[in-house]
């Protein structure tokens, strides 16, 4: 008997050791230690065996049992490790592989001229002031003294909308928006979209400006030249000159144009500049007496100046664009060398 016993402890050994899933282990546990196992039929047999022999017999198969157990409890922790081992290694991630990289944007390059118009404007203590892109006549022609047969009123030129309401021609009309709901002291600029029935290489039907107005006790063209003077050399550097020529605006008086150097030339006359050696850059003038007097402004009292520059030739010139209209496409290819 104890040679039988012996036979099964090793039996149970070797084949539990052998396998290497938990179900496989609880069908060996039934085989080895359970009801019908040969270890459970050989204690049922202890009521045969000698009176002498019957305590140490049952001591061996009491032994057995639990050397077996010990072996599936071995096993039973050698497999669960085994498998979390496993699923550590399949699971691991390698933190020294490079990260994908993120691709970012660039700010558009109208977008970039106008934050630093901004930035120019603000630091001489102006404002920035917004309005509507589909405005009324009222505010885009007549509030700004340009009466009903103006040419600049042309179907040709203004996208109308219906009856009254167009797409504003220009940004002055903020000019009024603003009048209307402050008093003086005004000093702001807007910065805006503008729509033109016009569609070449150095015209895109929408278009961008920036528009000024200050208005104030005392002021006059000299702060008007003063400024401009200031933010011409902002944005194209000290050494560029500007000139103002007279004009005429029926919203100012006295109007003038603006025009700087030609960026290309530098003034001795190129194709860009067709010669002239200057490029014009939009209006300017004293707010004309009547534009006052129509919004309730004491026009004895206050004096005021204003301008209105293209932006789009500004962005054309600074940064060397062949044709105006990729401003408005949005090809990536090209965005992305402002980036
Ligand atoms: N609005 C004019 C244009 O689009 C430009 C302009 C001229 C604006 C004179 C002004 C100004 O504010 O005073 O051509």
């Amino acid at each position: 008997m104890k040679n039988e016993i012996k036979k099964v402890i090793e039996s149970a050994e070797q084949t539990i050791k052998s396998v290497d899933s938990i179900h496989a282990l609880m069908q060996l546990k039934s085989k080895f230690i359970g009801k019908k196992s040969e270890l459970t039929s050989l204690m049922k047999q202890l009521g045969s065996v000698s009176k002498e022999e019957r305590p140490e017999i049952g001591k061996i198969l009491n032994s057995a049992k639990q050397k077996i157990q010990q072996f599936l409890q071995t096993q039973e922790q050698n497999i669960k490790n085994a498998a979390y081992n496993h699923s550590l290694q399949k699971d691991m991630i390698d933190i020294t592989m490079p990260g994908r990289k993120l691709t970012k944007g660039g700010l558009h390059p109208i977008t970039k001229i106008f934050r630093e118009i901004e930035d120019n404007f603000i630091s001489m203590g102006f404002d920035i002031a917004e309005a509507f892109d589909v405005e009324d006549e009222y505010h885009n022609f007549d509030a700004l003294n340009t009466p009903a047969d103006h040419p600049a009123r042309d179907l040709s030129d203004t996208f109308y909308v219906k009856d009254d309401i167009l797409l504003r021609t220009h940004t002055s009309p903020v000019q009024i928006r603003v009048m209307e709901k402050y008093k003086p002291p005004i000093k702001i600029i807007a910065p805006g979209r503008c729509y033109r029935n016009d569609n070449d290489a150095s015209h895109s039907p929408a278009f961008h400006q920036v528009e000024a107005l200050v208005v104030g006790e005392g002021i006059n063209f000299a702060d008007l030249r003063d400024v401009l003077n200031i933010f011409v050399k902002k944005m194209f550097g000290d050494d560029i000159s500007s000139r103002i020529r007279p004009h005429f605006f029926p919203f100012t008086e006295p109007s003038a144009e603006i025009d700087i150097a030609c960026v290309n030339c530098g003034g001795k006359g190129c194709n860009i500049c067709k010669n002239s050696g200057w490029l014009e850059l939009g209006g300017a003038g004293m707010v004309d007496p009547n534009v006052f007097d129509a919004l309730g402004i004491d026009s004895e009292k206050y004096t005021g100046y204003a301008f209105g520059m293209g932006i789009d030739r500004v962005a054309v010139l600074k940064y060397n664009i062949p044709d105006m209209r990729m401003l408005f496409e949005n090809d990536i290819r090209f965005l992305k060398q402002f980036s």
